[in-house]
């Protein structure tokens, strides 16, 4: 992804202002890979029905066998069984092209595939054993005429009396007590207030009053306004007030986690030589992001369905006086910073080019662990390990 310079984001930033709000919102429409992603993951699905635990596999593949969490190694499927009321099923993604293959519920399946608007021809979601081959290519190829239509119309789902089709929210498991399209009101829904207090209830030595909101701090921003501005997908140098929710937090399970694999702390490289950056990182679907002078911090967070954050990551790299130097450093300087386009591969590791290798010198690396939306990772508990990693090294 391209990371403009401060004076360009803020040239953007004049063009744009007027026009950021015109952008089509992503919740509570369908993207143009939902179908494509819904029709994949019923495919995906046929394709596991004729699997059996001897079936040949490519190494580290996903799939289902028998009902079960199936991963390729050694050239064999390792079966793992679902939890009690999931089955084994490969899901549409919700903000990227593409398929996961993960426990759920049959419902949760069912329901995620219907909101993509994808249909097999049996209306199944693919996990019926019996739905023939050739049905499959009809069904595409009536679905690639619904896609069109869709995308022309933002049409919600046909089937929203249907109990097992959530709102159009974007949300398999948000429910509505007040129906309608929630991701279009304007008013909060009465399911959704959080309803902390200060967590000084008694006063506890020490610890500062949180603020306590009836409506979700949702217009936090108009106190500062008129100086402030709003946060609109722009990287705002001067600052702003951002009234997007956080949104999606994984379980503890999915805190994300990353190593540098190449070079490594303390590693001597050769000066101005290109070398590769090489990190490896888990629990994190990387390998998606948004437009960054568009929609910066614009969306929550979210997961895919393994529960993972959907986002990116970037390598900076900065010069620094001398490996034990105790200079707090300028962070609006570093001497090379990628945001990493790719997704992990197989071994969960990226690769970025640093083409015109370094200046002889000490230097710091690091990463840095974002969403889809660019905001930093958001995690489920206070304590836990670093989700980045920083490395240092010498150039000479
Ligand atoms: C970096 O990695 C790419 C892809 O693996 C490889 O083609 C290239 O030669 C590597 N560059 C260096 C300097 O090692």
């Amino acid at each position: 992804m391209i990371y403009n310079s401060y004076s360009a984001f803020f040239a953007v930033a004049l063009a744009l202002s007027g026009s950021a709000s015109a952008r089509p919102a992503r919740f509570g429409r369908r993207a143009a890979f939902d179908l494509a992603n819904g029709q994949a993951a019923i495919k995906l699905n046929q394709q596991f029905a004729t699997l059996t635990p001897t079936s040949q596999c490519t190494e580290g593949e996903d799939a289902c066998v028998n009902g079960q969490f199936a991963q390729c190694a050694n050239g064999k499927f390792v079966l793992t069984a679902c939890g009690p009321g999931t089955v084994c099923a490969a899901l549409p993604l919700v903000n990227s092209a593409g398929t996961s293959v993960t426990c759920d519920t049959q419902a949760d399946v069912d329901a995620r595939i219907a909101a993509t608007g994808a249909t097999s021809a049996g209306g199944d979601t693919g996990t019926d054993t019996t739905t023939a081959a050739a049905d499959t290519t009809t069904t595409a190829a009536a679905d690639t005429t619904t896609a069109a239509a869709d995308t022309t119309t933002a049409a919600p789902p046909a089937a929203t009396s249907d109990a097992a089709t959530p709102p159009d929210n974007n949300n398999a498991g948000g429910g509505s007590a007040t129906g309608g399209d929630l991701q279009d009101s304007l008013t909060l829904d009465p399911n959704i207030i959080q309803t902390t207090g200060t967590g000084q209830e008694p006063p506890v030595a020490g610890q500062a009053s949180a603020l306590t909101s009836k409506n979700n701090f949702a217009n936090i921003c108009s106190l500062g306004l008129p100086n402030v501005p709003i946060t609109n997908g722009l990287q705002l140098t001067g600052g702003s007030c951002n009234p997007i929710p956080i949104g999606n937090i994984p379980s503890i399970q999915n805190v994300p986690s990353s190593k540098f694999q190449s070079p490594t702390n303390g590693e001597t490289l050769k000066a101005n030589t290109p070398f590769n950056v090489t990190l490896a990182v888990k629990n994190i679907q990387i390998g998606t992001f948004t437009a960054a002078t568009e929609t910066y911090y614009a969306n929550p967070q979210t997961l895919n369905a393994q529960g993972q954050i959907i986002g990116h990551t970037h390598i900076v790299i900065e010069a620094i006086d001398a490996l034990d130097s105790t200079t707090v450093t300028d962070p609006l300087k570093f001497a090379f910073f990628k945001g990493v386009d790719d997704a992990a591969d197989a071994n969960g590791q990226v690769t970025v080019p640093v083409a015109a290798g370094l200046a002889a010198g000490v230097y710091r690396m690091g990463t840095i662990m974002s969403s889809a939306t660019h905001q930093p990772v958001i995690v489920a508990v206070a304590q836990h390990g670093i989700v980045d990693d920083v490395i240092y090294m010498t150039v000479q």
